[in-house]
């Protein structure tokens, strides 16, 4: 049945894939050779290099992954991992790369939910960052500059190291990387307060697809628009980034309490919606909805809604904000715990009440690996309940191990700026953003099948009450569902639009623009990366 398809892409793989066909010693010499040659003696690039023969280059390649579906012998592999010490690695990998055919897979954290900076069905090379990861806060200027291959949990800790009043709004989980993370915009506990990680750079280093560095001033105001969001993988490599810090108080405070059925969860979740995105900005309130095998492992019930918060400012306060405003909630201070904002990041991700040594920033592997899927929703107006009733009946499923979904109040500083300012359009009128997760263990297909249906029919079943004419979808959530460019060949602007346009609404016809004039061949390109149009 399926014959011709499956014979067409044989021959276009085989046809486009001169060293995928015979991935001969010989021509990785060939490639070897030009990187020395473009390489100053001064930094030689040799032993930054892992080809398949290397006994190293197994554990190189995982030791970044972050999404088990992306981790077995069928997934393809790249002919070689460049892991640059220098800037002038990255320009001979990108020359180097372009003479021979090849693909680049930027890697900087390797957080993308659909493999994209290590996995490509075109031959093609890694270029990962984890060695470009210095960090340098200037407290004269309140700012820092930061390699993309560092994690935010690095960039927190050396922030927290150099004053206690300064902080970053970046995402909540310290091993994400801030290459990936700051090219998609990057949300954290401190978005209604301070925008987007991306609303905070101030200055970038990049090189083009002519292996030409660049910063904010030579790249030019379109460009450095452009990676403030646009997605990674589509305007050249960031190497570093110029960020300005922000301001907090000595004292912050967590809460997190969980409700369910018989707290009436329903009604809070409903009730929230109306609340969250209204309150202080000085105040996050979000829910995390856990249910599944893993609640009935866990021994909670199943599911449980668990509302979590980050509050700049003492408890005190916060309890008085809450009665005020939400005092269904009855949150009581025995749920929170006040701390430095350095402690919270790493409250955030450990959990209330753990107190390990910030050191544990630093820590690039997360506790767990698991295979995951993910995807993203906006919501407009408060959904009814008895679609939280829906949600809550789906998030039973026993056949499930880690269903979750998270619901993310918007307002603040995130209606504060338009939706123009930077790629990421999202703003005014965007109660909050829903993440849907799932994630397993179990390694066969038929778990696989069984997890991503799972998430595919409740995203179905929510379209009636999330954003449309696009449904909204959040870039740094990557989600391949929601359309890709053509696998092989040059991508279509068309095709492209379908989930362009649903990334970053109007915004997405200046990205095109932007990408034709820096790198008109589409040299840096993926499954969803800006296409070129030509007039
Ligand atoms: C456990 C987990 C928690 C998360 N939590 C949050 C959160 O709290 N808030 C949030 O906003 N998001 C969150 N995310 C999503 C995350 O922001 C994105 O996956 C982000 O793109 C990851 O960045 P990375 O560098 O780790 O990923 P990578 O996989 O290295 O890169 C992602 C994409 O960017 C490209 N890229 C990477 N580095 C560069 C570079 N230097 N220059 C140009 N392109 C580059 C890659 O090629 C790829 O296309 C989370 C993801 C995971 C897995
Ligand atoms: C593997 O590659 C690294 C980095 O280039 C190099 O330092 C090392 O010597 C290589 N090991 C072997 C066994 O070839
Ligand atoms: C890959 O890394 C994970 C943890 O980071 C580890 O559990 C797993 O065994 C590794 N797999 C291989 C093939 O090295
Ligand atoms: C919160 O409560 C204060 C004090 O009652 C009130 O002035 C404010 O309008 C309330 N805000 C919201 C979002 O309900
Ligand atoms: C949860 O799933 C795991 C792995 O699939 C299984 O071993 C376990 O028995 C399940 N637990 C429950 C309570 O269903």
């Amino acid at each position: 049945m399926n014959k011709i398809p499956l014979t067409l892409i044989f021959i276009i793989v085989l046809s486009s894939s001169p060293l995928w066909a015979s991935p001969s010693l010989h021509k990785h010499q060939h490639f070897l050779h030009c990187l020395s040659h473009h390489s100053p003696h001064t930094y030689p690039i040799s032993k930054l290099v892992y080809t398949p023969i290397n006994s190293s280059y197994s554990p190189v390649l995982n030791f970044s992954i972050r999404n088990l579906i992306f981790s077995n012998p069928q997934t393809p592999k790249p002919l070689l991992i460049i892991t640059p010490s220098h800037i002038s690695h990255i320009q001979a990998a990108i020359v180097c790369s372009k003479a021979h055919d090849l693909q680049i897979r930027t890697r900087s954290g390797g957080h993308d939910f659909e493999g994209l900076s290590y996995v490509a069905n075109q031959p093609f090379i890694i270029v990962d960052l984890i060695n470009l990861r210095s960090i340098n806060v200037d407290v004269q200027t309140n700012t820092a500059w930061v390699q993309s291959g560092a994690t935010l949990g690095e960039l927190y800790y050396r922030i927290g190291e150099t004053s206690r009043s300064l902080a970053f709004p970046a995402g909540i989980c310290p091993t994400v990387g801030v290459g990936g993370h700051f090219s998609g915009g990057g949300y954290g506990l401190m978005l209604r307060k301070y925008g987007l990680a991306a609303d905070n750079v101030v200055d970038a280093y990049l090189v083009d697809a002519n292996g030409r560095v660049h910063d904010r001033e030579s790249m030019g105001e379109d460009l450095f628009w452009a990676i403030r969001g646009g997605g990674g993988g589509s305007f050249g490599i960031v190497v570093a980034w110029k960020v300005k810090l922000v301001m907090v108080p000595a004292v912050v405070t967590m809460c997190s309490t969980n409700r369910d059925v018989e707290d009436d969860a329903i009604k809070l979740i409903h009730r929230w919606q109306y609340v969250a995105n209204q309150l202080d900005d000085n105040l996050f309130l979000g829910i995390l909805l856990t249910g599944g095998n893993f609640s009935t492992r866990e021994g909670i019930t199943n599911p449980t809604a668990t509302f979590f918060s980050l509050y700049l400012g003492k408890l005190d306060e916060l309890i008085t904000i809450l009665k005020n405003n939400f005092s269904e909630l009855g949150l009581t201070k025995k749920d929170c715990v006040e701390s430095s904002w350095i402690q919270s990041t790493l409250i955030a991700s450990t959990g209330v009440q753990t107190f390990e040594p910030l050191e544990a920033l630093l820590n690039r592997t997360p506790p767990t690996i698991e295979s995951t899927k993910f995807k993203s929703d906006y919501v407009k107006d408060p959904i009814p309940e008895a679609t939280i009733e829906g949600i809550w009946q789906r998030l039973k499923a026993q056949d499930i191990e880690v269903p979750q979904i998270l619901f993310i109040p918007y307002g603040g500083r995130m209606s504060q700026i338009s939706e123009s300012e930077t790629p990421f359009s999202h703003r005014a009128g965007n109660l909050y953003k829903i993440g849907y997760a799932v994630s397993w263990k179990e390694q066969s297909l038929d778990a696989k099948n069984k997890h991503i249906n799972w998430i595919r029919e409740v995203y179905e079943y929510m379209t009636p009450f999330v954003s449309k004419s696009p449904r909204a979808a959040y870039a740094n959530y990557r989600d391949l569902d929601i359309g890709t460019n053509n696998k092989y060949g040059k991508t279509s602007y068309e095709q492209a639009s379908v989930w362009g346009m649903k990334y970053f609404g109007n915004n997405f016809n200046r990205l095109v623009y932007v990408k034709t004039k820096v790198d008109p061949h589409d040299f840096f390109r993926h499954e969803q990366s800006i296409p070129v149009k030509l007039a």
